[in-house]
């Protein structure tokens, strides 16, 4: 099957088999793909929350306007984006970077631009800048999902700040940005599934400039 073909199967599932649990190795591919999403630089400033746990999934379904998905599907997985970038979070790919491919000045020099930058601007302006970052690791989990045979829900309909607040992410220096679940669907109770997919038409999305 192509790419295509598997995206075409894709939807945003909204009513899963709660008795289907994704095999932890299927899981970890699709993690292992989020983790290969490019970001810029390379920075991948953001961490990704894999929730099982029952009772913080139903506290979480409630801060999202009690969408079943969330407490239904096999994997809950939280993109949560750094709440600014910092020597503490922003250092630590930088010495990574130093341990995979070696240290050298010139990588030196770009941490402390990159560094200075990064100071230079609003925790507020770092976040955004990570959340977007965040939602490139998204579409990416959702390709692989859908390679996989897994079904995957993008969700943003949700309350950040109750996510956060369930989730201790402030304490880690997080900030939540958008959901995915994962799992299998029910299809006999699931509206979406027989659906057409709607997209706008190419002409009127694609613009040539020649
Ligand atoms: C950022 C984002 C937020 C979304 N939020 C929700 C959501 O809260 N609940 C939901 O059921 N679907 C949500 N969706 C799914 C979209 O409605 C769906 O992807 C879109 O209608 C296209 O349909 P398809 O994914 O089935 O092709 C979201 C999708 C994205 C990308």
């Amino acid at each position: 099957m192509t790419l295509l073909s598997h995206l075409n199967w894709r939807y945003a599932t909204k009513k899963y088999d709660p008795a289907k649990k994704v095999p932890q190795p299927v899981l970890d591919d699709i993690l292992e793909a989020v983790s290969l999403a490019p970001s810029s630089n390379g920075y991948q400033p953001y961490d990704v929350l894999v929730v099982t746990n029952p009772a913080i999934r139903e506290k979480l379904r409630a801060a999202a306007f009690n969408q079943p998905q969330v407490t239904d599907a096999s994997h809950l997985v939280v993109f949560a984006a750094w709440d600014s970038i910092t020597e503490d979070n922003l250092g630590k790919v930088f010495d990574r970077m130093a341990e995979v491919r070696g240290s050298s000045e010139s990588l030196a020099e770009r941490r402390k631009s990159a560094l200075a930058g990064f100071a230079g601007k609003t925790a507020e302006q770092n976040f955004q800048f990570a959340a977007q970052q965040a939602f490139i690791g998204l579409g990416f989990g959702l390709a692989a999902a859908a390679e996989l045979k897994v079904d995957a829900t993008p969700m943003g309909g949700f309350d950040a700040k109750a996510f956060d607040d369930i989730l201790g992410l402030k304490e880690l220096g997080l900030r939540s940005v958008v959901i995915m679940t994962l799992g299998y669907r029910d299809a006999s109770g699931d509206w979406l599934v027989g659906l057409k997919k709607v997209r706008r038409p190419k002409a009127d999305m694609f613009i040539e400039v020649k």
